[in-house]
């Protein structure tokens, strides 16, 4: 039944996994069909599947020599052990047996062999039936100092060298970048694992690697993105020598929706470039990156937005005044900052400032994205008062823009006396779903609550406004219009107005 069914929906076509770069999924379920259904959801995201043995349930093992007669994309059979990040805890001779009795019937397209297996029955028993062999090396500790040499022998001793290993931080990022410069000519699969390793799957041809691993929804591995996202968000398959580079940095950074925002809009006015996420050790060191790849601009987000300003070569009047930057694009020899968040901030609100309805606000926050929002307000004539928990931070601020400060603690006083209340702290966002800062603040019904949290869209201090009858703002507008200014920047054309971003 599983097999008339899949064969339906895959694709007829038999790829040479040599010919082209493929976008791999890794089927990690305990059972036969559950893998086959995850690669009939997959079907039109992926060229090739790895069918990894060691995460079947025992009973499920013997039905795997059938597994590639059920499909038809090529197959990696993997038998994973604990030390290389899998569950297999056989014996190594069981193990090398098993995967060899797997292979028996033919079909599988490649067989993984880590690179300190000495015996060569596997190799030669997947030569014998006309399989390739990956050679791999997994590092879940770090990269390697010596990782060209290694691709080097690893290549030397199968058809194609596999190096996963963990990347800490962007000089560890740029040496698997540069891995392709050197080892031009050697087949290989590289991938970066972890969170900072996201950016390496995505960009993968960039390393002249042969594949990339996508997940089901559901991450395998740290940091991996589902195959899904590669193909239709990123399009990592399709990216060539001529496709700009643009990104979002920052530290944590994978919960940036960007992504959605930027992709979409490249894809809907045939403009080649993706817009790839990069977790950030400094703004200084992501800069060598950004060059390297040769990046057309990029997004900043917590904690950069100031520390970048001295890399500038050329700033907006509103970075200067604002003192910080949420985009960067190149022009010829430097880059130039810009701030599209005082904008994505006010527009949302522009029609009740035109009509009289915001004469004061209450800036809850006295942080980076403070500031952006400090400004627009002023720019506007708006009497501004600056709320904080440290007293000191909201003194600075309001020295700086010339407005009012005080302590969190005496929010209260405020209470019936401002139209506008704008939460612009991170309290809300995920892992403070609970925090409301304004707690106790009674909200009378008649001002405009505004959070700058996008996730969740109703944050406690949302929700504590809308029972009191206030109208609301959502952070997610700010957010997609600064999104859409910042896709001006980047581009020279309007964000496609056809574009539904309510994801
Ligand atoms: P960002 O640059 O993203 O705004 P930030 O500089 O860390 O981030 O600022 C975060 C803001 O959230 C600050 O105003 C901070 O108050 P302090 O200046 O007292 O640190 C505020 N904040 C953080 N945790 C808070 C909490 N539990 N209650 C109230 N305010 C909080």
């Amino acid at each position: 039944m599983a097999v008339v069914w899949l064969k339906v929906f895959l694709s007829t076509n038999t790829i040479t996994p040599e010919e082209c770069v493929l976008i791999c999924l890794t089927l990690s379920g305990p059972t036969i069909l559950d893998n086959l259904k995850a690669l009939a959801e997959n079907k039109d995201y992926v060229d090739i599947c790895e069918l990894r043995l060691d995460l079947l349930s025992p009973e499920e093992v013997p039905k795997a020599v059938d597994f590639p007669s059920f499909v038809n994309i090529p197959v990696i059979l993997t038998l994973r052990r604990v030390s290389d990040g899998g569950k297999c805890t056989m014996q190594e001779k069981a193990r090398r047996n098993l995967l060899i009795e797997t292979m028996q019937k033919g079909g599988y397209a490649y067989v993984d062999v880590e690179d300190d297996v000495k015996k060569s029955d596997v190799e030669e028993a997947a030569h014998s039936l006309g399989m390739k062999v990956i050679r791999s090396i997994h590092d879940f500790q770090g990269v390697p100092a010596d990782i060209f040499s290694r691709v080097h022998s690893l290549a030397s001793r199968g058809d194609v060298a596999k190096i996963a290993v963990t990347p800490h931080n962007i000089a560890d990022i740029m040496t698997l970048f540069r891995i392709n410069d050197e080892l031009k000519n050697v087949p290989k699969i590289i991938i970066g694992m972890g969170e900072w390793g996201v950016c390496t799957r995505i960009l993968y041809k960039k390393m002249g690697s042969m594949l990339t691993f996508g997940s089901n929804g559901k991450a395998v591995a740290p940091g991996m993105v589902s195959a899904r996202d590669l193909k239709l968000l990123y399009r990592a398959d399709k990216l060539n020598d001529n496709t700009g580079i643009y990104g979002v940095v920052g530290n944590p950074v994978m919960h940036s929706l960007s992504p959605q925002i930027h992709n979409p809009g490249f894809q809907r006015i045939h403009y080649n470039a993706v817009y790839v996420p990069f977790l950030a050790d400094s703004i200084r060191s992501f800069l060598s990156l950004a060059e390297m790849l040769r990046m057309r601009g990029f997004s900043v987000t917590v904690p950069f937005k100031v520390d970048v300003l001295k890399y500038l070569g050329n700033i907006t009047r509103e970075v200067k005044l604002i003192g910080s930057c949420n985009t960067v694009v190149r022009v010829p020899n430097m880059w130039k900052g810009t701030n599209t968040d005082y904008y994505g901030f006010i527009h949302p609100i522009e029609k009740e400032i035109d009509e009289g309805r915001i004469k004061s606000a209450l800036i809850i926050g006295a942080g980076g994205a403070a500031k952006a929002i400090i400004w627009a307000l002023k720019m506007r004539n708006i009497k501004v008062t600056i709320v904080n928990r440290t007293k000191s931070k909201a003194d600075e601020l309001a020295t700086l823009y010339g407005v009012a400060s005080d302590k969190l603690e005496n929010i209260s006083l405020y209470e019936g006396k401002v139209d506008l209340v704008v939460q612009a702290t991170k309290m809300g966002l995920h892992p403070y779903e609970d925090v409301n800062p304004a707690e106790n603040f009674k909200f009378t019904g008649k001002e405009i609550a505004y959070d700058i949290v996008y996730k969740p869209k109703y944050t406690k201090f949302l929700l504590a406004a809308e029972k009191a009858g206030c109208t609301l703002k959502f952070g997610w507008d700010m957010l997609m219009e600064q999104g859409k200014l910042q896709f001006e920047s980047f581009t020279g054309y309007h964000y496609p107005k056809e574009i539904n971003l309510d994801f």
